[in-house]
């Protein structure tokens, strides 16, 4: 989930206390209010007793736009914090390509930790060249493009949150020398090639925050970099054969620890699965275990459900960990509302397709299909609502015309905003009831729904992912709604599933993962690949952020209410 954290001590003891209740108090003789709305345990999100400055929808949306600019209603403004290439640390390390995934971790009152995933990269401007074959030297700026930064923050005397760059402290992670360890029941088996250990992490997309203060970052499209030998995948960007690695050592959850005291240190925790991972959203089983939901962002590909063997420990901190390397891992059979566990001493057909627990770890997907996973129109962002327990899901290629990639990207507007609630409320539920809770179309407007998150009234921010064309194409998603934006979704209320539009994206971009500060008087959000769809440097449609004739950068933008000048 992208957002924002309380510094550790306070959400320690403000989960101790949550716990404790859930713990003791089943949900039926509960009395407090809270608890009886709630039933499942919230981790990491804004209290609903405060408010941001986005809740009361006082604004007016902006319009449509083809324009190359980042557009705020009146009265708003945006301001770039990062951009691709920015310098972080004094070894020369760099801001990475593709920013998507942001987390805002306070360490105190004043500092804390950003986080954000590099899920790939414009290969003219990382690589200088507009299309494969790559030399050694490009393969390797490529694949150091990806992964993730993580930047101290600072807040200013103004009251800002920013960046510190360059900072000794600031790191990265990439995709061409991090040296990353294998959690969970594939480390070390020959699934994984006898692996304990992977190098790089590559097709950073979503994340999410774990309870004890780390964060976790999705491993999407890994198949683009390095193939997938589980659907036949060749890969995108062909890897240099000096630079060729396993395939099954992508395709995790990752876990950064920002804090770890000797080095920083990177997980890749196969007990949450191998596929698309787009994030994690974490919450508690009722009976105070560790549940994380996750989508598998490719056309008929599943929703999935992790619960660990061992009970949350709020005192244990980071000793927490452990809880990622073993529970069950389910997959959701929408269609009966039931979730299917993809454990080999339950399921024969796994059994006899030679499936044993560290193979599910590796071959997920082939897992789900031999028990009846079912298949979903790119389920994407996931997010467990705080009080009711309920989890939405965007499904972002919902009732899209064609399964065809191309096609599908152009036809008219589609996508869907699901809503799975766990049977009694409980996130260790084996049965729950699905629906759509809002359709993507010109009248709703909401358009192939990507990103997710909640602000502290419990509206959806969700961000639209759909494809753009220099000139758009007729009948596209484009052509209709002009540049992808930003919408925040009332979820209860007479004005649920209501779409307001916030922002809007400049030419080529997609937004990602919006993330409110911890003072929740701005948006953060990452700009990402401004100018998609160029096709030569003579031509570029975006010149977004720096202007003039200047390619276009990924970038990280802030957006908050101008202030009352005089
Ligand atoms: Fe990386 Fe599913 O968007
Ligand atoms: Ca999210
Ligand atoms: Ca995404
Ligand atoms: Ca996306």
């Amino acid at each position: 989930m992208a957002g924002t954290l309380p510094p550790r001590q306070s959400r320690r003891q403000f989960l101790k206390a949550a716990a404790a209740v859930a713990l003791s108090a089943p949900a039926h003789r509960a009395s407090a209010a809270w608890l009886t709305r709630r039933r499942s345990v919230p981790v990491s999100e804004p209290r609903p007793d405060t408010t941001s400055f986005l809740d009361a929808l006082d604004f007016s949306p902006p319009p449509v736009s083809n324009a190359d600019s980042l557009l705020v209603p009146e009265g708003f403004t945006s301001e770039v914090l990062l951009r691709f290439g920015d310098v972080l640390n004094p070894s020369g390390d760099r801001y990475g390509d593709h920013n998507d995934y942001l987390a805002i971790l306070p360490r105190g009152k004043d500092e804390g930790w950003l986080w954000v995933n590099h899920e790939s990269v414009t290969l003219p401007l990382v690589a200088g060249v507009w299309k494969p074959p790559l030399t050694l030297a490009q393969t390797a700026d490529c694949l150091r493009a990806m992964g993730g930064s993580a930047v101290r923050l600072a807040r200013r005397p103004d009251g800002r949150w920013r960046p510190v760059v360059p900072d000794s402290r600031n790191f990265r992670l990439d995709g061409l020398t991090s040296r990353i360890r294998l959690t969970g029941p594939a480390a070390g088996t020959s699934w994984v090639r006898g692996a304990t250990r992977a190098i790089g992490s590559t097709s950073n997309c979503g994340g999410g925050i774990t309870p004890w203060g780390t964060v976790c970052s999705g491993e999407e499209n890994f198949q683009d970099t390095w193939g997938d030998l589980e659907l036949g995948d060749p890969p995108l960007l062909p890897i240099h054969p000096e630079l060729a690695r396993p395939p099954e050592h992508y395709g995790y959850i990752v876990e950064i620890d920002p804090d770890a005291p000797y080095r920083r240190r990177f997980f890749k925790h196969t007990a949450l699965g191998r596929f698309g991972h787009e994030n994690i959203a974490f919450t508690f089983t009722r009976d105070g275990r560790l549940a994380g939901y996750m989508g598998d962002d490719r056309d008929k590909q599943c929703l999935y459900k992790f619960v660990s063997r061992q009970p949350y420990r709020p005192d244990a901190g980071d000793e927490n960990r452990d809880l990622l390397t073993d529970g069950t891992l389910f997959v959701a059979d929408t269609e009966a509302g039931r979730w299917l566990a993809l454990d080999p001493e339950r399921q024969p057909a796994l059994r006899k397709a030679g499936f044993d627990r560290a193979r599910v770890c590796v071959h997920t997907r082939t897992a789900a299909r031999l028990v009846g996973g079912t298949p979903l129109p790119r389920p994407e962002d996931v997010e467990v609502h705080p009080e009711t327990g309920d989890v939405f899901v965007a499904l972002t290629a919902w009732e899209a015309r064609s399964a065809v990639h191309a096609e599908k990207y152009f036809a008219s507007v589609a996508g869907a905003l699901a809503r799975l609630r766990e049977a009694d409320g409980d996130a260790g539920a084996l049965e729950f009831e699905w629906s759509i809770f809002l359709h993507g179309s010109v009248d709703t407007g909401l358009a192939w729904p990507d990103n997710l998150a909640w602000t502290p009234a419990r509206h959806l921010l969700a961000s639209t992912d759909f494809a753009q064309k220099p000139e758009p194409i007729a009948n596209s998603t484009q052509s209709l709604l002009g540049n992808n934006y930003l919408v925040v979704i009332p979820t209860v209320g007479p004005t649920a599933g209501q779409v307001t539009r916030f922002a809007v994206a400049p030419r080529g971009a997609e937004f990602c993962s919006p993330a409110l500060t911890p003072d929740l008087q701005e948006l953060w959000v990452s700009v990402q690949h401004p100018g998609d769809g160029s096709t030569q440097a003579s031509s570029w449609i975006s010149h977004w952020p720096d202007g003039g004739d200047a390619p276009p950068r990924s970038a990280l933008a802030a957006i908050h209410r101008m202030r009352p000048t005089g």
